[in-house]
């Protein structure tokens, strides 16, 4: 197995590209294409502080290394999440990561800051553990950007999560959801500019980034999301990639090129009125937002193990 570039020995073969590389060619590669993503869709000007959102598995660490190495002012956030042992590691690889490079880090912990955890959260709301996970870090992304005086947050969503994001909003014909299906959101005011630059990179892609960078992370995934629906649409995708290398790609990136710019006119108005959270300023629609009453509720609530929600999550109906 030889590189297409250099016709040194290969070390991974990328089939949607026919073509084998070495390391040094698969991170001038995953280089390009993440340089791609950002001049593209305009995510990142020169001079901007970036805080990227880092869960310490591998996606979010190679982003950071990948923004890192291009010559950006990229700061970390870490939420800790609460979800057990999952939560303690993947904080560990997180620190251990920023560390080592001198990187800078802020870590959330829901626990010290705010008095519950997701388990919690999830038991006491009746949301299901990714929803209050959801909204609580789609909150804190944004409250960290904006104390932090953040010109952008990025996240690690590669391109088998937005493909997989992209069939579900299918299959339900969610046009509002398609229509908002952007790797960027515009900042609009009490919310920071968000990017996604791994969107042309798959999750095997990041994997061997982080190994020939020797970055360790969290292989585990969250015991939470066992058996969730995103994860069936994954699945279902990696076979018809197996059967038609590049099929993921030309589905996503062809509908962000081509059938969102159709549907822009679907998306609820963003402009809408919002005032401001009674208690945490941040914009809502109703006098306090759903984040301050998820932690009124959940803070009041007895902790929950998370071993009582993983093991009832299983049992589910799965994908
Ligand atoms: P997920 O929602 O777990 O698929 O993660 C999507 C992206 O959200 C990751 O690539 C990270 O950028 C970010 N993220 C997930 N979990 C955390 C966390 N605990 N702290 C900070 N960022 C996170
Ligand atoms: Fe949010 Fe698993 S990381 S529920
Ligand atoms: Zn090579
Ligand atoms: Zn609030």
């Amino acid at each position: 197995m030889k590189c297409r570039v250099c016709r040194g020995p290969a070390i991974i073969d990328l089939p949607r590209h026919n073509a084998n590389f070495c390391a040094e060619h698969l991170q001038q590669l995953c280089r390009r294409q993440v340089e791609k993503a950002i001049s593209d869709h305009s995510m990142i000007e020169r001079g901007q502080r970036v805080l990227v959102a880092v869960s310490g598995g591998k996606d979010s660490l190679a982003l950071w290394d990948m923004l890192v190495e291009l010559g950006y002012e990229a700061d970390g956030l870490y939420i800790a999440l609460g979800i057990g042992d999952y939560s303690d590691q993947s904080r560990e690889y997180t620190e251990r990561f920023a560390s080592e490079r001198g990187l800078n880090l802020r870590v959330v912990s829901l626990r010290d800051d705010y008095g519950f955890d997701v388990p919690t959260a999830s038991a006491a709301t009746r949301r299901v553990p990714c929803s209050a996970c959801g909204l609580t870090k789609r909150h804190l992304f944004d409250s960290a950007a904006l104390e932090g005086a953040y010109d952008v947050v990025a996240t690690g969503h590669n391109l088998d999560d937005e493909a997989a994001v992209l069939l579900g909003n299918t299959l339900h014909w969610d046009v509002e959801y398609l229509a908002r299906q952007l790797p960027v959101l515009p900042a609009r005011p009490g919310f920071p500019k968000k990017v996604k630059p791994l969107v042309r990179l798959t999750e095997r892609e990041t994997a061997a980034w982080c190994i020939v960078r020797n970055i360790d992370y969290i292989v585990e995934e969250c015991p939470m999301a066992a058996g969730n629906r995103h994860l069936g649409y994954k699945d279902t995708l990696n076979r018809l990639e197996a059967r038609s290398p590049g099929t993921k790609a030309s589905f996503y990136l062809n509908f962000i090129e081509r059938m969102a710019p159709l549907i822009a006119d679907q998306r609820l108005s963003e402009s809408g009125q919002l005032s401001r959270c009674s208690q945490c300023g941040a914009p809502t629609t109703e006098a306090v937002c759903a984040f301050c009453t998820l932690v009124s509720k959940s803070a009041a609530h007895a902790p929950v193990p998370v071993e009582l929600l993983s093991r009832s999550g299983r049992k589910g109906k799965g994908a």
